[in-house]
């Protein structure tokens, strides 16, 4: 029997040209023209679930792109860990800003990542993340160290919402019956400084529209006398924050939570450098909500941002013109307990209302989801704790994140379980950004920890 560290100095090079591979395939659910590709990656999943020694793996059909599931249940009274993760990706776009194609892998040193990085689309959210899991099952059922039973669910639309994924969950109740749900699609602070992530936010995601004249209008002959949409839009999207960039929609903080200082203060603990942040994204200062640090704003505090906004003339030189419609994509990242069915309701509402006349307003919802946040007494954040022990030599520090994963609170209510969430990227991966990685370090630590945490949940259900 080989430990894990030997068995990943035997494998490490086929476990970087496997997981290269499965980049390869552009699995972009966003798209439709890759259709073909996100199928071909649940393929390319099923089959790597089945060579990593699951007993039983099957493509199951949605109403969109398939989930992989697979298993490996060695004993019933055993416990059972679900892995979740997801094998689609996000648009590769702007593809210009590539330094090399996003769809053909290659490593590279950086300075954060010494021993090298992968870079493609998806290497860190989340193929290289979920792969992870799949490469540390082959190493417990080739070397007989598997200590409980195993579930895998990968989906393949993460990225758009996991819509399908809810029905799947909430009609699969006993199929997905688990003691923890572990997932790694997520980052840590720094490779010296392993975290688990304790928290996420949840998300409300709407598209707005606002038309003026039925018509593109000259701006000459019309301007200063019809309402322009464009300029409405701006004026009606700075209002949305006051002058300590509080939201103004009515309502909108009454389920935020307060934290307690003594919460704030062990937030404030987690090591971090405003300097290093601030030179990290080359800005001369931070801005925010008046009253929080960087760490409190970007995790315990919801937000509203506008992610896209277009309208008029942006073509080659200058047009005189009043566009009849400009438009914009406003995502608001949520808090635990503010419900995102509610925030969308009140968004609507508010937007609706300071329309001024002379236009007309349209909201539409996209996609959207609850924040989660999970305590840290619980057995699987104990053995998380433990695992990372090994393998990093230091405690880990628990720290919520920013971002989404709607489904982890789904996940929650429909099957009554903890989610741990280890994730081994770091923020400066740039996922979802041009040139996107994940180290090659990283990667062979989240293989060499996640055994681990089998081995100690396993010891501590007992
Ligand atoms: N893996 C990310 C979420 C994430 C990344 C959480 C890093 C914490 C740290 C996930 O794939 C993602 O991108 N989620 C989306 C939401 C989804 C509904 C499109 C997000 O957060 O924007
Ligand atoms: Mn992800
Ligand atoms: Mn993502």
């Amino acid at each position: 029997m080989q430990s894990i560290k030997s068995y990943i100095d035997d494998n490490k090079d086929r476990f970087l040209s496997e997981l290269i591979d499965l980049l390869k395939i552009p699995s972009i659910s966003a798209d439709s023209a890759y259709k073909g590709d996100v199928l071909k990656t649940a393929d390319a999943v099923k089959l790597s679930l089945e060579k990593a020694g699951c007993d039983h793996v099957e493509i199951c059909e949605t109403e969109g792109y398939p989930i992989v599931y697979g298993e490996k249940i060695i004993d019933k009274k055993l416990p059972t860990i679900l892995v979740y993760g997801h094998y689609d990706v996000q648009p590769p776009d702007p593809l210009d800003l590539w330094n090399s194609p996003p769809f053909d892998p290659i490593i590279q040193k950086t300075e954060l990542h010494p021993e090298g990085a992968i870079f493609a689309r998806g290497a860190c959210d989340d193929k290289g993340q979920m792969y992870m899991h799949v490469k540390a099952m082959e190493y417990m059922t080739t070397n007989n160290e598997l200590p409980c039973n195993v579930k895998f669910m990968i989906e393949g639309e993460e990225e758009v919402g996991s819509v399908n994924l809810s029905t799947f969950v909430k009609n699969n109740h006993e199929k997905l019956k688990n003691d923890v749900i572990l997932i790694s699609d997520t980052g840590m602070i720094a490779p010296d400084v392993p975290s688990i992530t304790t928290g996420l936010r949840g998300l409300s995601y709407v598209e707005v529209e606002v038309t003026g004249p039925n018509r593109d209008l000259h701006s000459g002959l019309y301007g200063g006398a019809v309402a322009n949409p464009i300029n409405v839009l701006t004026k009606m999207i700075a209002s949305l924050h006051d002058e300590n960039n509080h939201i103004t929609i009515p309502g909108f903080y009454d389920k935020v939570e307060d934290l307690s200082d003594a919460e704030r203060a062990e937030m404030a603990k987690a090591p971090f450098s405003l300097d290093a942040y601030k030179k990290s994204l080359d800005i001369d200062a931070v801005y925010g909500e008046a009253g929080y640090s960087t760490n409190e704003r970007n995790s315990i505090r919801p937000t509203l941002d506008v992610n896209g906004i277009w309208g008029g003339y942006t073509g080659e030189g200058a047009k005189t013109v009043i566009a009849s419609k400009a438009y914009a994509k406003i995502s608001m990242r949520l808090v635990p307990h503010q419900e995102w069915e509610e925030i969308t309701e009140l968004f609507k509402t508010h937007f609706e209302n300071i329309a001024p006349k002379g236009v007309t307003v349209k909201v539409t919802p996209h996609h959207g989801g609850q924040g989660y946040v999970t305590p840290i007494d619980s057995l699987g954040y104990k053995a998380a704790s433990k695992a990372y022990e090994q393998t990093f030599g230091k405690t880990p520090i628990p720290q919520r994140s920013g971002g989404s994963i709607p489904i982890v609170s789904l996940f929650e209510e429909e099957l009554n379980s903890k989610t741990i969430l280890m994730g081994f990227g770091l923020d400066s991966d740039a996922i979802h950004s041009p040139n996107e990685h994940f180290g090659v370090w990283n990667y062979l630590k989240g293989i060499e920890t996640i055994p681990h945490f089998y081995k100690y949940f396993t010891e501590l259900s007992k």
